[in-house]
């Protein structure tokens, strides 16, 4: 029976010492960290994300700002308000939702947002840091695994991490996470995506298989060998009838895995509220850069 990483709890844990440090600077006089967010259109996982990142903020002691924007709102307006909110020196993090409408050109967007303030690290800059192992915003989703496989203890040196999804968001940097020097790291990786052939020639061999591909239950127990770890990067929300009108289920399809695994991240409770701890860290860090703290 493999344990169940509990990333609630964890993140509930971790953000708790963020608003005490929080409440410290506070104390001392210090204006609070504050994070904006820009929302475009009206995607309602969007939404419920973002109101989420509000909720957070305010848990923990931090400002936040949404900018609620329609979806036929241009690039260039979008631009300008990006511009504006990196002049403005009280505000610590900006986050631009995604995804955005097709006729923004997202790459664009990430890249024009002030990278010391780019707390979802998406900044090519950014980016830049991360593959080359300097200090730099981890974007939420790995840094909240990595963070997880820290405080379970789990051991990566030298083991057979499999990545399963190439995203910018997730795979890609997961990846270069899992191999760099240091720990949680050195591990040898395995980058699966749609093409790979054989998959299960890959995953069965792991000892660590990461799944960010988006397909609920794609992973199943034969997929792996006894004792793998796993960790379910997905949320998919798919119908239900109860009073929410949907559920969020995982690419990992638990129950197949439970016994076969040594540990297991469960969806929902998994790598989701680790995301959005991810996410204060980064502002907390960009805020204590700013006021040298
Ligand atoms: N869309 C899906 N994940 C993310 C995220 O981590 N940040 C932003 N801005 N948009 C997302």
């Amino acid at each position: 029976m493999a344990t169940i990483i509990d990333g609630k709890s964890l993140a509930q844990k971790l953000r708790s010492e963020i608003k005490e440090e929080v409440y410290h600077y506070l104390n001392s006089g210090e204006r609070p960290p504050h994070l904006a967010a820009i929302l475009v259109g009206d995607d309602g996982a969007s939404k419920t994300y973002v109101a989420s990142k509000e909720r957070d903020c305010d848990f923990v002691g931090f400002d936040s700002t949404v900018h609620r924007l329609p979806s036929d709102i241009t690039e260039n307006e979008l631009l300008k308000l990006i511009e504006s909110i990196n002049s403005n020196e009280d505000i610590d993090g900006l986050i631009v939702q995604l995804p955005l409408p097709k006729h923004i050109n997202s790459s664009v967007v990430t890249d024009s947002i002030n990278p010391e303030i780019d707390v979802d690290g998406f900044h090519t800059i950014n980016v830049g840091r991360l593959t080359k192992n300097e200090d730099t915003y981890i974007s939420a989703t790995p840094f909240g695994v990595i963070k997880m496989l820290e405080e379970y203890g789990i051991e990566t040196k030298g083991k057979h991490c499999v990545v399963i999804g190439r995203s910018n968001i997730v795979g890609r940097p997961m990846s270069i996470l899992m191999s760099r020097g240091g720990y949680p790291g050195e591990s040898t990786v395995t980058i699966c995506h749609r093409y790979t052939e054989n998959l299960k020639s890959h995953t069965y061999v792991a000892d660590i298989v990461i799944v960010a591909v988006g397909i609920p239950h794609f992973l199943k127990g034969d997929m792996v060998k006894e004792g793998a770890v796993v960790i379910d990067v997905g949320i998919t929300r798919v119908d239900s009838d109860n009073n929410k009108g949907y559920k969020l289920v995982g690419d990992a399809d638990f129950d197949s895995l439970l016994d076969k695994s040594s540990a297991i991240t469960p969806v929902p409770g998994g790598v989701g509220p680790m995301t959005r701890y991810g996410l204060l860290y980064n502002t907390l860090k960009s805020y204590k850069r700013k006021l040298n703290l």
